[in-house]
């Protein structure tokens, strides 16, 4: 199965429709694609892995050898209800949280907010995009995600590597889940696979990333804002005997107190009387059903056009 690929730089360019129903299609069949020709620079995600690999080195490694997730692989343990990772979560949105990491440099604390305020305009024209996919206006996903009138969805980052591990079938390195946020937006790594998503009840393997592409995929209240026309996909890490790999996947969610539900122009008209629906019938048989069941959205039990 191949990976839907999207191409960032042609949502503005000739092949815009071709490139919005890719993206559509992506959306509800898949869950999750590959955004390509994004404009983050290079160098920076390059600085980012870099200075993250050095700080799992540096400060988390050790001690997660030495861990009792760790001391049960060891022992042959069946580690079926743990994860084979070493993560920690920073919030950039609305506050930052980057000064509780121990030990952070100054390198590493700029380069991360750099790289995150560059991945939050793609997610932000991600949002715009599925809105408008969706039949929605351009920024419904991003107010839902405000919770309105709020500055900006909620951004969050988890860090994650999942280190090399001796004893691969005892343990994933994250077990089966689905997100729970907006869109998520994964720079990986560009050697070490073992993401797995599911599909029609296949596990795609998501290959490393090459040149940098950004894997997206959608979590739980995008789903329930398109009413179940995009999916958040069951995904899981397995872990690997021949490397570490590292995972960077940033949040692009709604604030804890947005009121998140399906679009109302996504759903299906409710409560109406049927003699209503007949009596419109009657005047737009031949016309399309979709502005029938519009026009049935606002009527009351009454067959009153509500204000
Ligand atoms: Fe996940």
């Amino acid at each position: 199965m191949e990976i839907p690929v999207i191409d960032f730089s042609e949502l503005n360019g000739e092949k815009r429709g071709d490139t919005m129903a890719l993206l559509h299609k992506a959306c509800e069949q898949w869950g999750f694609f590959m955004v390509e020709n994004h404009e983050i620079d290079t160098q920076l995600m390059e600085k980012v892995k870099q200075l993250i690999n050095t700080y799992y080195e540096e400060n988390l490694k050790e001690s997660f050898y030495q861990s009792e997730i760790a001391k049960r692989l060891e022992k042959h343990e069946n580690a079926s209800d743990i994860d084979w990772e070493s993560s920690f979560f920073i919030w950039h949105r609305p506050t930052s949280t980057i000064h509780e990491i121990p030990n952070i440099s100054q390198e590493l604390w700029q380069t991360m907010d750099e790289y995150v305020a560059e991945v939050v305009k793609l997610g932000e024209k991600l949002s715009e995009v599925m809105s408008e996919n969706l039949g929605l206006e351009k920024d419904y996903m991003k107010k839902a995600f405000c919770g309105g009138d709020g500055d900006g969805a909620a951004v969050g980052t988890k860090v994650a590597k999942y280190p090399e591990c001796a004893r691969p079938e005892l343990v994933r390195g994250l077990r089966e889940h689905t997100d729970a946020g907006g869109i998520i937006l994964l720079l990986q790594d560009e050697r070490v696979g073992g993401l797995e998503f599911l599909k029609d009840g296949e596990w795609v393997k998501i290959p490393a990333s090459k040149n940098n592409a950004i894997f997206v995929n959608t979590g739980d209240q995008v789903e329930v804002l398109s009413n179940g026309l995009y999916k958040s996909a069951v995904h899981r890490v397995m872990a690997d005997k021949n490397g570490s790999r590292i995972s960077i996947a940033t949040f692009y969610n709604p604030i804890p107190e947005a009121i998140i539900s399906p679009a109302p122009k996504l759903l299906y008209p409710t409560n109406f009387l049927y003699a209503d629906y007949l009596k419109l019938y009657g005047s737009t048989k031949f016309g399309e059903k979709g502005p029938r069941f519009e026009s049935m959205k606002n009527m009351n039990n009454n067959g009153n056009i509500l204000a």
